[in-house]
C-alpha cells in the first residue's frame, strides 16, 4: 500500500456525513479546530450548530462559517430535537464545550439517535461518564472521544512495534505532557482565576491540569503501552495564588506485569508550549516519541544506537493508513485531529448499515478512553486527599 494513496480522503463510504456542532462559538479555541479536522478528508459537511448558548452570538457565529439561519439553534436540547426530526438531520454532533455540558448534551444527541464526537474529558465525574458509556452501548451509537494525539501516524506505529513484540515486554512506561500557558501573566491574575472556567469545578470538574492535560497523557501511555496501571500513586498542587484547582499533577504508576511508570502535567512548566512526551521501555529496546516532532519516533535497541523512524518511511499498516501526504512533507496536529474524524466517520457509515465496524478504524478513541480517563482522575484525587498513598486503580 503506497503511503499518499492509503489516506487521501473520503471514507469509500458514499456521501458526507452531516456534522453538527456544540459550542465552538466566536471566540472559541477548539471548536475551529475540529471544523477543520472535520473537512481534511472529505468526510463530514458542518450543517447546524448551537456554537454558543447566546442567540445573537451562536447566530454571529453560524453565519461565519456558513450555516443557513434556521440550523443555527441557542439550546442543544432544541437541536437534538428539530435536527434529530429533519429528512437532512445531522448523523453526528460534535461537543467542544467546557467540560461540565459533555454529559448533558451527549445524553441529549444519543437520546435522539445521532452519533457523538465529544472533546476530552468525558464529563466531570465518573458517574455520568459511565452512565453515557451504557447509553452509547444501549443506542447502539458511535462515541468518539478526541484524545487527539492517538491520530499522529509514528504514535500509531509506536503501538504497532509494541504489539508485535519488537521492544519485547514492557517495562517502564514514562508520560509527560508540560504546558506553561497558565503561568502568563494575564493567566495568574486574580480575574482569569475567578472567571475562567478552567478554574471553575462547576465547570471544568474536580481537577484542573489533571482532567485537561493528564488525561491525555494517561490515554496515549495506555494507548501505546497496551498496559494499563493497576495502583497510583499521586500528588496534585496548585503554583497559582487564588487557584482553586490544580495546575501541576505528579503521579507513580504501577503494572500489573511488574512494570512501573510515571506520569507528571503541568501548566506552570515555564517555557514549555505543548510537550506531550512518551517513552516506553521493554526488555529489548525504547520507544521515544515528542508530540512537536510527530514525524518522527525513536526506537532504540538495548545496547544499540537511536534509530529514527519518520513518518511516510516507515512500514506499517497502522501508519501507512494515517499518513496523507509523501515523506519530508510534514503533516501535524490537524491532520492528527482529522484521523480520529475520519475513524469515526468509518465507523457511523458502518453502524449505520449494520455491519461491523472496520478494523482499521478501531483504534478510535471512545466512551471507554473516557471513562478510564475519569477513574484515572478519580483515583489522583483519592491518593492525594489520602497524603500521597498508593491507591489502586481498575481501568
Ligand atoms: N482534544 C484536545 O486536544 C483539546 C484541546 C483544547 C480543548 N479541549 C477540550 O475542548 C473543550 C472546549 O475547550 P475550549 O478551549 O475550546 O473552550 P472555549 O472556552 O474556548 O470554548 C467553549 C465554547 O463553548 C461554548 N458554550 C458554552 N456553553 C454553551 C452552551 N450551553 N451551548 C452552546 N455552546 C456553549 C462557548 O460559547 C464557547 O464557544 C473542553 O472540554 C476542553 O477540555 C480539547
Amino acid at each position: 500500500m503506497s503511503a499518499i494513496g492509503a489516506n487521501s480522503g473520503g471514507t469509500g463510504a458514499g456521501r458526507k456525513l452531516r456534522l453538527g456542532m456544540v459550542g465552538g462559538g466566536d471566540g472559541a479555541f477548539i471548536g475551529a479546530v475540529h471544523r477543520i479536522a472535520a473537512r481534511l478528508d472529505d468526510c463530514y459537511e458542518v450543517v447546524a450548530g448551537a456554537l454558543s448558548s447566546d442567540a445573537e452570538r451562536a447566530q454571529r457565529s453560524g453565519a461565519a462559517i456558513g450555516l443557513s439561519s434556521d440550523r443555527v439553534y441557542s439550546d442543544y436540547r432544541t437541536m437534538a430535537r428539530l435536527e434529530a426530526a429533519r429528512e437532512d438531520g445531522i448523523d453526528v454532533v460534535a461537543i467542544v464545550t467546557p467540560n461540565h455540558l459533555h454529559a448533558p448534551v451527549a445524553t441529549a444527541f444519543l437520546e435522539a439517535g445521532i452519533h457523538v464526537i465529544c472533546d476530552k474529558p468525558l464529563g466531570i465525574s465518573l458517574a455520568e461518564g459511565q452512565a453515557l458509556a451504557d447509553l452509547a452501548h444501549a443506542r447502539q451509537r458511535v462515541f468518539a472521544l478526541t484524545h487527539t494525539y492517538t491520530g499522529y501516524p509514528m504514535v500509531r506505529h509506536a503501538r504497532e512495534l509494541v504489539e508485535s513484540g519488537a521492544i519485547g515486554d514492557v517495562r517502564l512506561v514514562h508520560v509527560e505532557y508540560a504546558q506553561d500557558w497558565m503561568a502568563e501573566a494575564d493567566n495568574q491574575a486574580a480575574e482569569f482565576q475567578s472567571t475562567n472556567w478552567h478554574n471553575d469545578p462547576k465547570r471544568a470538574g474536580p481537577t484542573g491540569c489533571t482532567g485537561d492535560i493528564g488525561t491525555h497523557a494517561f490515554q496515549i501511555a495506555g494507548f501505546v503501552s497496551g498496559i494499563q496501571p493497576n495502583q497510583i500513586m499521586a500528588e496534585l498542587h496548585s503554583f497559582t495564588p487564588n487557584r482553586i484547582l490544580d495546575d501541576h499533577v505528579q503521579v507513580m504508576l504501577r503494572y500489573p506485569n511488574g512494570a512501573r511508570g510515571m506520569l507528571w502535567a503541568s501548566q506552570m512548566a515555564t517555557g514549555c508550549e505543548n510537550g506531550l512526551k512518551l517513552r516506553v521501555f521493554g526488555t529489548k529496546a525504547s520507544l521515544a516519541f515528542d508530540q512537536e516532532n510527530p514525524n518522527e519516533l525513536w526506537l532504540t535497541p538495548q545496547g544499540g544506537s537511536a534509530q529514527r523512524l519518520t513518518r511516510g518511511r516507515v512500514r506499517g499498516a497502522a501508519a501507512e493508513a494515517a499518513t496523507r501526504v509523501p515523506s519530508g512533507h510534514p503533516e501535524g496536529y490537524l491532520e492528527a485531529f482529522a484521523q480520529l474524524y475520519r475513524d469515526a466517520a468509518a465507523q457511523i457509515h458502518a453502524v449505520n448499515a449494520g455491519l461491523p465496524v472496520p478494523a482499521a478504524s478501531a483504534w478510535l478513541p471512545t466512551v471507554v478512553d473516557g471513562v478510564a480517563g475519569m477513574k484515572f482522575i478519580d483515583a489522583v484525587l483519592a491518593s492525594d486527599e489520602a497524603g500521597s498513598r498508593w491507591v489502586d486503580l481498575a481501568v
